[in-house]
């Protein structure tokens, strides 16, 4: 069983994706949800399947990520995924779990990633560019934003769109497919990181 701590920032249907997966049922279990602020919708969720939640970050009221690592450790957390989460981890905290953070971005990396890419931000930015197709990248995480190795990519046709919010609907539905499937390779030991690229394995 492979333990998860998911981390979060806003309303968190990444994450009831993950906890709603048939195929995930019997591979893995959710032990942490993580946020950057004292609330945000998605703890709902966590605490609907009595998953313990927690907040991290440098402001009042907040643990820090040298507490957090501590934590997780201490619960054994297998991989740590980042659905939504909108802080920079920082870098000795990557290390502490090197190749075991994964991220969801909506879009096709190394296209359209980084530093104030994300949310609706990502899909106008694409929108305007006149792209033809969008997609979803999972890749792991590494000390800058979107930039880790890519794990899975799916791409979704958006030749017909006329706005940036048919984009992020039409991305929306495909992570929730996509960031599943990744976990349950990951929780099978079917993936591998080479130099330059990960292997996985059908
Ligand atoms: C998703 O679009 C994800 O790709 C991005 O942040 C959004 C989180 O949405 N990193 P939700 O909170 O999982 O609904």
């Amino acid at each position: 069983m492979l333990s998860l701590a998911i981390f979060v920032s806003g309303r968190g249907s990444n994450l009831r994706a993950v906890l709603e997966s048939p195929k995930l049922k019997d591979l893995i279990k959710v032990e942490a949800v993580v946020g950057d602020k004292l609330y945000c919708p998605a703890f709902d969720t966590a605490k609907s399947f009595l998953i313990p939640v927690y907040s991290v970050g440098n402001k009042e009221g907040l643990i820090s990520f040298d507490e957090l690592k501590i934590i997780l450790k201490k619960s054994g957390i297998d991989l740590i995924v980042l659905a939504g989460f909108l802080k920079l981890i920082p870098e000795d905290f990557v290390k502490a779990f090197q190749n075991r953070i994964i991220n969801i971005h909506p879009a096709l990396l190394p296209s359209f990633g980084g530093t104030g890419m994300y949310g609706m931000n990502v899909h106008k930015a694409v929108f305007e560019s006149s792209a033809k197709v969008s997609g979803v990248s999972v890749h792991y995480v590494d000390e800058t934003y979107d930039t880790g190795k890519i794990i899975a990519q799916r791409c979704v046709d958006i030749s017909d769109v006329n706005s940036p919010e048919e984009i992020a609907e039409r991305v929306l539905r495909i992570e929730h497919q996509l960031l599943s499937e990744v976990i349950e390779k990951i929780a099978l030991g079917k993936v591998f990181v080479e130099k330059f690229r990960v292997r996985v394995e059908t």
